[in-house]
C-alpha cells in the first residue's frame, strides 16, 4: 500500500517584527541581522495565541485542503520544544480536542529543529501499518516565549508559526519515501533550554529559563548536518543530488543555506527559502515551507524533493520523497 501527504495547511500569527523594530529595544540593526541570517522579519504570538492554538489552525487548514473530516484522523504527532505545558499535557491532545478529532491517539515529539522530519517518519509507518487511516503531523513554535529579548546572538533568529499534514493511503501506487534519523548528544550543550529535571530545585530558579545558543558550533554542525544528510538519501537511492527538483531545509539561517548548496554543488534556486519573513520557526520551519510551496502551485506530482533539518540535541535527519508519495 502506498502513502501520501493528502493535504498541507500552515498559519503564521499576524504581528510582524522587523528587524528595525528589535533595533528599538537591542544593540543591533538590520543591516547586520540581514547580512548575517537572511533574515528580515518574523512573526511573533500575540497573547491570543499559543502552541496548541496555532498548531490547530494549521492543522485544520491542512484537514480543509486534504477535504478529510475531524472525525477520520486516526493519530496526531505535534513536533514541538515549546508546548503549552512545561511537560504534560501533550500540546497534540490540546489539538485533538480543539479539532474534535474523537477517534485519535495523540503526543508530542521532541526532536527540535529537525522534530517535523521524525514525526513524518513515524507517520508514514504508523499510516503503513493501519490501511486507510490518516494521521495528522504538525510542527509547532511558540519560540518567542523562551528566547532571551536581552541576547542579540540569539533573539533575533526566531520566530512563531506552525504548519501542518495530512497523511493517509495514497489514491493510486506511488515510490516509497526514505528516510535517515540521526542524532548527536555530544552536541547536547551547543543549543538548550534549561529547567528540566537536570536542575536540582535552588531558591530563585523563576522567572522561566530562556533558550541558550552557541551560534558558531551550532552553525558548522548545520552545514555539515543537511550536506550528509541529503548526499546520504541520493546515496541510497542511487542517484545524485543534480537530480533533485527542490530541497526543503530547515529555515534557520540563509549563509547555512548558502553554505550548503556551494559544499554540495548545486545551485541555490534548489533550496525553498522563506525565512527572510518568518525567521527561525523550529519544527514549524519545514510544514510552513511545504505548505507555501503546495499553494503557490510549486509542487508537481513525481517531483524529486528532500526534506531536512538540524536542531538542539543534536539532531539531523531527512526524507527523500516523490511528491506526493511517502
Ligand atoms: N547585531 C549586531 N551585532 C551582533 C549581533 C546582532 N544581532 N549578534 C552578534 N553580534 C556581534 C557579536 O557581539 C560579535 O561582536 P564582536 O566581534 O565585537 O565580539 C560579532 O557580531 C560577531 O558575532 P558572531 O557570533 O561571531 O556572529 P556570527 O557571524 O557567528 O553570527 C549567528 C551569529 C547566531 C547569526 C550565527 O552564528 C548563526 O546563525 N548560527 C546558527 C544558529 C542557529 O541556526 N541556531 C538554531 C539552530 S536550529
Amino acid at each position: 500500500m502506498s502513502v501520501q501527504i493528502l493535504g498541507t495547511g500552515s498559519y503564521l500569527p499576524p504581528k510582524v517584527v522587523t528587524n528595525d523594530d528589535l533595533s528599538k529595544s537591542l544593540d543591533t540593526n538590520d543591516e547586520w541581522i540581514h547580512s548575517h541570517t537572511g533574515i528580515r522579519s518574523r512573526h511573533i504570538a500575540e497573547e491570543d495565541d499559543c502552541t496548541s492554538s496555532m498548531a490547530a489552525k494549521a492543522g485544520k487548514a491542512a484537514l480543509e485542503a486534504a477535504g478529510v473530516s475531524p472525525d477520520d484522523i486516526g493519530l496526531i504527532i505535534v513536533a514541538t520544544s515549546t508546548p503549552d505545558y512545561a511537560t504534560f499535557p501533550s500540546t497534540a491532545c490540546l489539538v485533538q480536542a480543539a479539532l474534535g478529532c474523537k477517534g485519535a491517539g495523540a503526543y508530542d515529539l521532541q526532536a527540535a529543529c529537525a522534530g517535523f522530519v521524525y514525526a513524518i517518519e513515524q507517520a508514514r509507518c504508523w499510516a503503513k501499518v493501519n490501511k486507510g487511516a490518516k494521521a495528522l503531523v504538525i510542527g509547532a513554535e511558540t519560540l518567542s516565549r523562551v528566547v532571551d529579548w536581552r541576547d542579540r546572538g540569539s533573539c533575533i533568529l526566531f520566530g512563531d508559526g506552525a504548519g501542518a499534514v495530512v497523511v493517509g493511503e495514497a489514491e493510486g501506487a506511488g515510490p516509497e519515501a526514505h528516510t535517515v534519523l540521526w542524532a548527536d548528544g555530544n552536541g547536547a550543550s551547543f543549543i538548550y533550554r534549561d529547567g528540566g529535571t537536570r536542575l536540582k530545585p535552588q531558591p530563585g530558579m523563576f522567572p522561566i529559563p530562556t533558550l541558550v545558543l552557541q551560534g558558531h558550533d551550532v552553525f558548522a554542525f548545520a552545514v555539515r548536518a543537511l550536506a550528509k544528510v541529503t548526499n546520504q538519501l541520493c546515496e541510497k537511492l542511487g542517484t545524485t543530488p543534480a537530480s533533485l527538483d527542490r530541497v526543503f531545509a530547515h529555515q534557520a539561517n540563509g549563509r547555512i543555506i548558502d553554505a550548503v548548496a556551494r559544499r554540495m554543488k548545486l545551485p541555490l534556486e534548489k533550496f525553498y527559502l522563506n525565512l527572510e519573513t518568518t525567521g527561525n520557526t523550529s519544527a514549524a520551519s519545514i510544514p510552513i515551507a511545504l505548505d507555501e510551496a503546495v499553494r503557490k502551485g510549486e509542487l508537481k506530482k513525481d517531483m524529486k524533493i528532500v526534506l531536512c533539518g538540524f536542531g538542539a540535541g543534536l539532531t539531523y535527519a531527512g526524507t527523500y520523497m516523490q511528491w506526493p508519495y511517502l
